[in-house]
């Protein structure tokens, strides 16, 4: 497990996968008394480019920022520029060294987090696109390269938290989606494959995990964010 000292309200990072700035705020008004972290993705910032970062950021809270850049160097460089200085906390990039390391010198005091393999793959998903490799090899390989050039942490399962920890010690970030169960994402078309609790999650390494749909789908979003911070707290518990 890790050991950084990270506050209960800042472990849960509540994905905003909504189509409009009204419902995204709506949702960060129902949740911000439990959470302080909310990641914008393609979805929300299609719909509303910055306006929601920057209202999220001015109410004092954090944001993930996951656009998942994948580019050739120069413009991943560029875009990762018009990142730096707004107060985003973390951002997603992908890719190899050079994209990687083009990423590194425009970030600023922008954490980023390299994306390892997807937590929609399986090994299935990896055959079909002609790569020879287990997802965990595959999740740890990229991990370590993604470490050595500087990179402040990973997006990985939380299958591969525990290895990436004893391998890659502390200082690595883990960032982990693929949290289930949760409300209306068990009706057998979920398109999470590498899944796990989020009390699991972090007693096995990860820092912070990711939950989209089992909240923001929720009857409770309040509700489902208590269970899961309490799920954490007691894992945490059990393996100290
Ligand atoms: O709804 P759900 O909890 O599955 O949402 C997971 C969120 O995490 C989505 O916003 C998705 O884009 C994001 N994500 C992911 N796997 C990654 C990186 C990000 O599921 N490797």
């Amino acid at each position: 497990m890790n050991n950084k000292q990270i506050e209960i309200q800042d472990r849960i990072i509540v994905a905003l996968d909504v189509d409009s700035p009204e419902l995204a705020k709506e949702m960060v008004k129902r949740c911000e008394s439990h959470t302080h972290y909310f990641k914008v993705g393609l979805q929300l910032f299609m719909a509303s480019y910055f306006e929601v970062v920057d209202w999220i950021i001015d109410r004092g809270h954090k944001v993930m920022l996951d656009l998942k850049f994948f580019d050739i160097p120069e413009t991943v460089k560029l875009a990762v520029g018009q990142l730096n200085s707004r107060g985003v906390s973390l951002a997603t990039i992908h890719g190899n060294d050079a994209i990687i390391r083009a990423a590194m010198e425009t970030r600023g005091d922008l954490q980023l987090l390299a994306v390892t393999v997807l937590t929609s793959f399986g090994e299935e998903d990896l055959r079909a696109m002609g790569m020879t490799q287990s997802v965990e090899d595959l999740v740890l390989f990229r991990a370590r390269r993604a470490l050595d050039l500087g990179c402040d942490g990973v997006v990985s399962s939380g299958l591969e938290a525990e290895r990436l920890r004893k391998d890659l010690g502390n200082k690595l970030l883990i960032v982990t989606p693929g949290i289930r169960p949760g409300a209306n994402v068990n009706d057998g078309n979920d398109d999470q494959k590498r899944i796990i609790t989020a009390g699991r999650a972090i007693a096995t390494g990860a820092d912070h995990v990711v939950v989209g749909r089992p909240i923001t789908r929720a009857e409770d979003p309040v509700r489902i964010i208590e269970e899961m911070q309490k799920d954490i707290v007691s894992s945490i518990g059990a393996v100290r």
